[in-house]
């Protein structure tokens, strides 16, 4: 859900403390704008603690980092609006760290958002180009200046043959709805030697549909992991969703239908003679 202007105009100012778990506004506002700032701040997960120590907008978890995100993207994940989940900044250094991404190596990150992961991969060393789905996080992204490539648009209709090579790694926390359709797709834009790590539903876990079933199959013949996160991993969006990390090795010829094996194609055909 976008700000209202009034609410952004209070949460920009210069004079607005967003710190740790709180938000304070040490100047007077008037009382519409007030029910604003409080509707929304309380839409986000905050409740007002008016003791006179505290004087703040209070939340179960750490505001600072995800408002930084919020107000970027002049917009904010409701209760009822869930599909942006940006990945808090803890759980982006765990997504990173065991991508292994390293300085120069090239990554994607097929749903973007505002950017979590993106600049801590920037942040690594990492050329990352990015999809998103969201202009107006399409263009937070443009203007963080971390990635070499953003697209705006919708990461399933993205061609992997318009990339000249595949990626070092993906790393990625799609649209749960989608998930597993997101990861799916994003393996064939990955080196036969790549490696993708994703958040997804925890879902993924135990659901008993065909290609959630063979998905899990895949990773166990690949040497994959799929790893529960802790229930509360994404209680600084305001929301218990359950989730986990899905690790996906590639090698060199392996099952995975990567860049590479997409590049190998015509040759293949070539070889019994068949036109590409
Ligand atoms: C769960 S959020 C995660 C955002 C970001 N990856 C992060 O880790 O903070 C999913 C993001 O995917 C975007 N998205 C949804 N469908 C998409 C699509 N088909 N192609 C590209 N992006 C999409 C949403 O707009 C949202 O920003």
């Amino acid at each position: 859900m976008r700000f209202p202007s009034s609410v952004l105009a209070v949460l920009t100012d210069p004079r607005t403390e967003i710190r740790d778990d709180r938000v304070r506004v040490p100047f007077s506002i008037d009382r519409n704008g007030y029910e604003e700032l409080d509707r929304v701040l309380k839409e986000m997960g905050g409740r007002w603690n008016g003791a006179s120590t505290v004087h703040a907008h209070v939340f179960p978890y750490r505001i600072e980092e995800h408002m930084r995100q919020c107000l970027a993207a002049g917009e904010f994940p409701t209760r009822t609006e869930q599909g942006w989940f940006p990945t808090p900044p803890s759980l982006a250094m765990q997504v990173c760290d065991l991508a292994g991404a390293w300085v120069g190596a090239t990554v994607l990150e097929p749903s973007a958002g505002s950017g979590a992961l993106t600049t801590e991969l920037a942040r690594r060393g990492a050329v990352v180009d990015a999809v998103e789905i969201d202009p107006v996080r399409a263009n937070v992204l443009r203007q963080q200046g971390d990635c070499r490539m953003v697209i705006g648009g919708d990461f399933l209709d993205v061609d992997p043959m318009d990339y000249p090579e595949g990626f070092d790694r993906i790393v990625m926390n799609p649209p749960f709805a989608k998930g597993l359709d997101h990861i799916k797709h994003a393996i064939a834009f990955m080196k036969d030697d790549g490696i993708l790590v994703s958040v997804m539903s925890q879902g993924l876990m135990w659901w008993t549909d065909r290609a959630s079933v063979e998905f899990r199959a895949m990773v166990e013949e690949v040497g994959g992991e799929i790893e529960a996160l802790p229930d509360d991993s994404f209680k600084v969006c305001g929301t218990g969703v359950r989730t986990c990390l899905v690790f996906l090795p590639g090698y060199a010829g392996g099952p995975l239908r990567t860049y590479d094996w997409l590049m190998r194609q015509p040759v293949q055909l070539g070889l019994f003679g068949i036109a590409a």
